[in-house]
């Protein structure tokens, strides 16, 4: 793992969003596993400042959504769909048949989920994956006790994640109980994965993806096996690493970069 920490939220932000725009520029036809959710949003507002100023197009990069909640339909206002068109895709050339989601409306759930599968292995596999990570060691929608080899497939959301969340939807007993979610097993077929973190929230599940035991409890620590991974955090959600002054050291200067 490459572990970068900037000072602070928007220099983390900054370092992902030039992470993820070389790898646009240098190879324009990359399929990219995108993340929703909170801290992703001012990474696709910073990937968009760039895209203006170093004209960058995205209109033959493919995309593919880790996560979808079940029983909503695509239009509803809390679909990661609709969040990928209000943060992302209505402002830039996104090709939309090149954007890929998991249907969670699906009548066949477990069809919905292989079909997602072989779409990705059809594609040849994802180029960058970015992630998130929840409070308790989620990645996607992977919640602890989730197999290391997963993949794609319908999961129970916990009741940390429905909290996390419920603000986006305004009646709270509609919120869907499960998920379709890429596996740990597909994330990791990665050829890179970028995973961003900050606040102090996420400093406890960091530590343990980092720097604990590869366990099921924190799926994210998983990514110790993914040999091309680079973590991107803030000081906040660097907090709780006991060897962080190592890698500072490893990482020379990149305090500086914002
Ligand atoms: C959503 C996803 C999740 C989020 C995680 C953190 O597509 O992949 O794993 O990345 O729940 O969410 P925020 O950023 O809202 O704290």
């Amino acid at each position: 793992m490459k572990i970068l920490i900037l000072p602070d939220k928007t220099a983390a932000v900054s370092s992902a969003a030039r992470t993820l725009a070389d790898k646009v520029r240098d190879q324009p036809t990359a399929i990219l596993g995108l993340a929703t959710g909170e801290t992703m949003i001012p990474l696709y507002r910073a990937i968009l400042e760039i895209s203006v100023t170093e004209f960058l197009s995205f209109s033959k990069i493919s995309t593919f959504n880790l996560d979808e909640y079940v029983g909503l339909p695509f239009d509803h206002s809390a679909s990661f769909r609709t969040y990928m068109q209000n943060w992302l895709f209505q402002h830039a050339d996104f090709n939309p048949e090149l954007t890929h989601f998991l249907d969670g409306d699906a009548k066949d759930l477990i069809l919905e989920t292989s079909r997602y599968e072989k779409l990705i292995a059809d594609v040849g596999g994802i180029d960058l994956q970015l992630l998130g990570i929840g409070e308790n060691g989620h990645i996607g929608f992977n919640e602890p006790s989730s197999s290391l080899a997963s993949r794609t497939r319908i999961k129970t959301l916990t009741k940390t994640t429905l909290e996390a969340n419920k603000i986006h939807f305004k009646d709270i007993k509609k919120m869907p109980l499960y998920s379709l979610t890429m596996g740990v097993g597909t994330i990791l077929d990665s050829r890179q994965c970028v995973l961003l973190a900050t606040g102090s929230k996420k400093a406890s599940a960091v530590a343990q993806m980092i720097e604990g035991p590869v366990t099921a409890t924190c799926p994210a620590s998983a990514l110790q096996f993914h040999p091309n991974t680079l973590v991107i955090l803030d000081d906040q959600a660097a907090r709780d690493l006991k060897m962080r002054d190592y890698y500072e050291y490893v990482h020379p200067g990149i305090n500086n970069v914002t």
